[in-house]
Order: structure tokens, then C-alpha cells, then sequence
């Protein structure tokens, strides 16, 4: 069978997956947003995981970024990669899935296959999205048209584990379905792919791969509390742990983006709603959000160590990206650090050079666009993200930064000597 593949939702994951295709398919590539579709079509991604070369190769490959319905009528595999976000009270946000699923739905035929890769808690692909399309096709699950699920494993700005290379876990709505997904991904995923035994499998080992990194961060962050009472070093203590083959060693830090701050929810809500109350997953999810206060909390108290007046106090934060070295501001936690300082009176500035230049005229966000050295501005800095370029800001750097001793806050790990570090 000649597959015509539609990629929906070309962001941070549809984006790279469409290129990866489009060398060996014909694909066309959907979006709901007019300025992304028409930087596609420009060349530009800005979410930085494709290059100009690569958007614009996908291009000379045939494909077609649009808006626009009449264009993906004739293809044979949709792959739905949109938002699966959380709202206000930490519950799934299926409104994209569920409003993608719809278009689906009205152009599906009999043998299509819907593929779902949104990071979702088990049973939304056959529970949520199967009888929206049902009900806007007219046709039977199973019968007429067949779902897959294959979660992405992408991390954004890792130029090493990029699509092709992770090794994919794949699923199918039948027996026979789930080996046509496996050999269409097979066919450009180089490291290969493992066939679960059924979509609710695959939908689960997403989110908990996921929800794992985020109890371990969790568990860290915790020992950095106590560490700190104790005035013993974190770092030093997970140097030394780690020494043993099978201490699992992570960092302590801000958890945010859009997966690890947010999927461990869907699987909590699921369980929830099944009556099961999943404290330890909670509890992680708790001690993580907690972290931005915390931090807020040290510059304080080491700014009125240093008799400095809280209200007008200049901090500056150096990075506001959800991790290093990407331009994903997504979920940050940067932004409650910093609104915490702000309901201190503290005038904040923020300095990211990895923020695209049309982001950093948000106005909700104090950003600046040079770091000014030797001003002597600053009553506090907040390092928190470590982007490369910030290892390299030298003691006497800071120093030129700081007004009077420098008060300097690592939440990364990534300077010398600082005033204190997470
Ligand atoms: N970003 C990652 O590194 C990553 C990694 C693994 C899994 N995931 C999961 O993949 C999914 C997509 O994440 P992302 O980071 O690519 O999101 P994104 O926000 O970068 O991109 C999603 C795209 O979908 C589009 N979209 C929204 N609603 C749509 C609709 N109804 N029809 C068509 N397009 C629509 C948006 O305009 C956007 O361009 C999420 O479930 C996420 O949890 C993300």
C-alpha cells in the first residue's frame, strides 16, 4: 500500500517526525497555527529543532505545510503530535487532541490509520479520540479504520537524540495494525522500535517514563533541602553516592517544559478517577513546584543578610528557558522565581540570550537584551539555567554585575563559589 502520510500539529515533535518521513513519503504536514505554517513554508523553524537546510529539504521533498483541510483528504496515515497540556487545576487538557481528532474524523476513510504520538494517560486513544472518530466518519473502529499509538521520546535542543535515532515504541489497534505501524516508523526510526502488546501498554510506559524522572528529581530536591539544614553539599553527597553502580544519579532542580512538569497529572487524574490516590506521584509532583520558592526564598534571605532593602532590590536572573541550551519557554518555572521576587517589591531583570528576539518582547517578562557588565547594578543574581554560555560568566564577571558583594544563587551547579547552591 502507497502511504500518504498527514502529520498533525507541527511543533516541537510533528515538525522533526514529517522530515524524518518526508525523505521515504509523500507527507503533508497540518497546523492550526497560520505564523507557524507560513515560517514553515519560509524555511524558518523556530523552535530550533530543524534547521533552515532541513525545513527547506523537507520542502524540496514534496511537502506541504497548510491550514488547509482539502489537503490532507487524500492521505492514508494521519500521526496526531499536538499539545496534551494541563489546565489551571493540574487536569488533562484534551481540548487539542480532541478538536485535531475532529479533523481527522471529517476527512477519514475506510483503511486509514490514526496514529496518536500526544503523551496522553492510557486509554485516550480508544476511549477519547476513537469515538470522536466514529461519530464524525460514519465509520466502524476496527472495521473501517484502525488507531496506533507511538509515544515521542524527543528532547528538545538534544541534537544527538533526535527522532530517528531514539528507538520508538510502537502499537496497533488490531494484530495486523500494530505490524503496519511498526514497519512504517521501522522504516526511518534507525535505532528500531519495540511493538507493545496493545495501545493502553504504550499509552502507559510514556507516561510513567515521565513520571519516573519526576519522583527521582523529586527525591533529589528533597535531599537538597535537607542537605542544606545539615550545610552539607549536595553535590558532593550525589559525587560520592554515585560511586555505586546502581545509585541513580540525577540532579536537583527546576522541573518545567512540557512533559515532565506536566504528564505525571495525566496519570494521576486517571488513577483518580479509578478511586486510587497516588501519593508518592503527588507528593513528587508538590516538593518539584515547590522549588521556585524556595529559590526566590535563599536570594531574599541573603540579600537582607547583606542589609539590603527588599523593596527595589535589582536581581538579575540569568535564563528563563525550561532547560538549557533551547529556546522552549514552555511551563518554566523560572517565571514563578521571578514573580516571587516581584511580590517582594524586587526589581527583576532577566537575561536569556537563547529567547527568540520576538519572545523577549513579551511584556510580562522584564526581559534585557545585554548582560551589563560592569554596571555594578545588581543586589542579587539568580543562575537559573545553564546554558553554555553562562559556565563561562568568571567570578570577576559577577563581581562587575553585583552592587557591593556579589549575592550569587546557583540553582545549576554551573559557578564558582556561588553564595549558595541547590
Ligand atoms: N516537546 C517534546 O520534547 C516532547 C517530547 C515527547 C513527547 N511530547 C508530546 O508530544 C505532544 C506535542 O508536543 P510538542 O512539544 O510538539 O507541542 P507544540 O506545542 O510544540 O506543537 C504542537 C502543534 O500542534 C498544533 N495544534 C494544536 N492544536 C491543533 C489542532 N487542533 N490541529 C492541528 N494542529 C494543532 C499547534 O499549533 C502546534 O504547532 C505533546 O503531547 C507532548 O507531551 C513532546
Amino acid at each position: 500500500m502507497l502511504k500518504k502520510i498527514t502529520i498533525i500539529g507541527l511543533g516541537y515533535v510533528g515538525l522533526p517526525l514529517a522530515h524524518a518521513f518526508s525523505g521515504k513519503y509523500e507527507v503533508v504536514g497540518f497546523d492550526i497555527n497560520k505564523p507557524r505554517v507560513d515560517e514553515l513554508n519560509s524555511g524558518f523553524d523556530r523552535t530550533l529543532e530543524l534547521t533552515s537546510e532541513q525545513v527547506n529539504e523537507s520542502l524540496k521533498n514534496g511537502m506541504k505545510f497548510t491550514m488547509d483541510i482539502e489537503d490532507i483528504k487524500d492521505s492514508n496515515v494521519y500521526i496526531v503530535t499536538v499539545p496534551t497540556p494541563i489546565d489551571n487545576n493540574n487536569e488533562p487538557d484534551l481540548t487539542p487532541i480532541e478538536k485535531s481528532t475532529e479533523t481527522v474524523s471529517k476527512v477519514l476513510k475506510k483503511g486509514d490509520i490514526v496514529i496518536y504520538e500526544s503523551t496522553v494517560y492510557p486509554g485516550v486513544t480508544e476511549e477519547v479520540c476513537v469515538p470522536i472518530l466514529e461519530g464524525g466518519s460514519g465509520l466502524k473502529f476496527n472495521e473501517d479504520f484502525y488507531c496506533g499509538y507511538s509515544p515521542e521520546r524527543i528532547n528538545p535542543g538534544d541534537k544527538e537524540h533526535t527522532v530517528t535515532k531514539i528507538l520508538k515504541i510502537t502499537s496497533g489497534s488490531t494484530p495486523e495494525i500494530a505490524k503496519v505501524v511498526d514497519e512504517l516508523y521501522k522504516s526511518i526510526i534507525t535505532a528500531g522500535t519495540h511493538l507493545a502488546s496493545s495501545i493502553k501498554v504504550a499509552e502507559a510506559a510514556k507516561v510513567i517514563e515521565n513520571t519516573q524522572r519526576d519522583v527521582n528529581i523529586a527525591l533529589m530536591n528533597e535531599l537538597a533541602m535537607i542537605f542544606d539544614t545539615m550545610n552539607i553539599n549536595t553535590n558532593a553527597v550525589l559525587e560520592a553516592a554515585a560511586t555505586k553502580w546502581n545509585f541513580i544519579k540525577l540532579a536537583p532542580g527546576l522541573v518545567g517544559g512540557h512533559c515532565i512538569g506536566v504528564d505525571p497529572y495525566y496519570l494521576t487524574h486517571k488513577a483518580q478517577s479509578l478511586g486510587y490516590t497516588p501519593n508518592l506521584i503527588l507528593g513528587a509532583r508538590h516538593i518539584n513546584n515547590g522549588m521556585s520558592k524556595l529559590i526566590a526564598d535563599k536570594a531574599v534571605k541573603y540579600m537582607v543578610k547583606a542589609d539590603k532593602k527588599l523593596n527595589g532590590a535589582k536581581v538579575l536572573v540569568l535564563g528563563i528557558t525550561f532547560k538549557e541550551n533551547c529556546p522552549d519557554m514552555r511551563n518554566t518555572k523560572v517565571v514563578d522565581i521571578i514573580s516571587e521576587l516581584q511580590e517582594y517589591e524586587c526589581d527583576v531583570d532577566v537575561y536569556d540570550y537563547w529567547v527568540d528576539k520576538s519572545d523577549r518582547e513579551s511584556k510580562t517578562i522584564p526581559f534585557i537584551d545585554e548582560l551589563p557588565y560592569n554596571s555594578h547594578k545588581y543586589d542579587a543574581i539568580i543562575v537559573a539555567v545553564g546554558h553554555d554560555k553562562f559556565k563561562e560568566i568568571t567570578q570577576e564577571e559577577y563581581a562587575g554585575l553585583s552592587k557591593g558583594a556579589p549575592i550569587v544563587i546557583d540553582v545549576k551547579g554551573i559557578v564558582e563559589n556561588p553564595t549558595w547552591r541547590l
